[in-house]
């Protein structure tokens, strides 16, 4: 069966509900006040077809995308000839790889930090190291679980120009040791009175807010600079409302 991440059309009207724009003037915000010296550069893990490319260009940042997904990259390419600015595409796993410079920004958008135990983390991790200037930040969208992820359902619906698509994301607990669960992403499409469902299923390793500091410490390469909810640089992170989808923020050490 083909999967969602070989339709990236589909895909990206299924996470049409994002403020892309809003998005990337946050990231940008966060930068302006986090990163020690100009931002010009920034590299997107887990980039997929590239939705935020366009606004990312705008701010005039070179930009890095790394993806596993061809058809993913094939559709971002293709993005990017359209556009004006630099963009270039590396397909491999976020668990390691070798990016050809470093970069002053780095992020990863809508939970996507993919990795399937704490040596998946960890080599994540060394790897970002190696792709960020010494005062280089990396921000991480809804990747730190301050809300329950585990063991939910989750419905939505989007539709735009004729084509209507059903979302169905559900999350099962695989091992509670290994903080381990499996994402299922289910789309009912009916494009134009073609009806079908594309697939995509993932495993997952939990982050938790004080394991994720704990991580950090444990380490010399990166600080901890911030949490954020909802790409909301002002609203605090307290208690347990608004929880839902926390930005997080950790700066390269030099
Ligand atoms: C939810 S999409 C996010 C795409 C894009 N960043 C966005 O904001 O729309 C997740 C992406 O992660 C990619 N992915 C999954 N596992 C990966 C891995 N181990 N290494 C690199 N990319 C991975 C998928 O191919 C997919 O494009």
């Amino acid at each position: 069966m083909t999967t969602v991440y070989q339709e990236p059309a589909y895909y990206e009207l299924a996470f049409s509900f994002r403020d892309i724009d809003g998005e990337v003037d946050a990231l940008a915000a966060i930068a302006e006040r986090y990163v020690d010296g100009p931002v010009r550069s920034v590299f997107e893990v887990a980039c997929g077809s590239a939705p935020h490319l366009p606004a990312l260009l705008r701010k005039g940042y070179r930009y890095w995308g790394l993806d596993i997904s061809e058809p993913m990259l094939a559709y971002a390419r293709e993005r990017a000839a359209a556009l004006n600015g630099s963009a270039r595409f590396l397909q491999g796993s976020l668990a390691d790889f070798a990016l050809p410079e470093q970069v002053d920004l780095a992020v990863v958008f809508l939970g996507s930090l993919y990795v399937t135990s704490t040596a998946e983390l960890t080599s994540h991790f060394d790897a970002m190291a190696r792709a960020l200037h010494p005062g280089g930040l990396y921000v991480l969208d809804w990747c730190v679980d301050f809300a329950p992820g585990v063991d939910i359902v989750d419905t939505w619906e989007e539709e735009s120009n004729g084509v209507s698509v059903q979302v169905t994301y559900t999350s099962r607990s695989i091992s509670r040791l290994e903080q381990t669960y499996r994402e299922q992403l289910t789309l009912e499409i009916d494009d134009h009175g073609r009806r079908f469902t594309l697939e995509e299923e993932s495993v997952k390793r939990a982050i938790y807010p004080q394991e994720f500091l704990l991580f950090l410490r444990a380490r010399d390469d990166f600080e901890h600079v911030g949490w954020w909810p909802e790409w909301r640089m002002d609203a605090p992170v307290d208690g347990i409302e608004g929880m839902g989808r926390v930005v997080t923020g950790v700066r390269r050490l030099g």
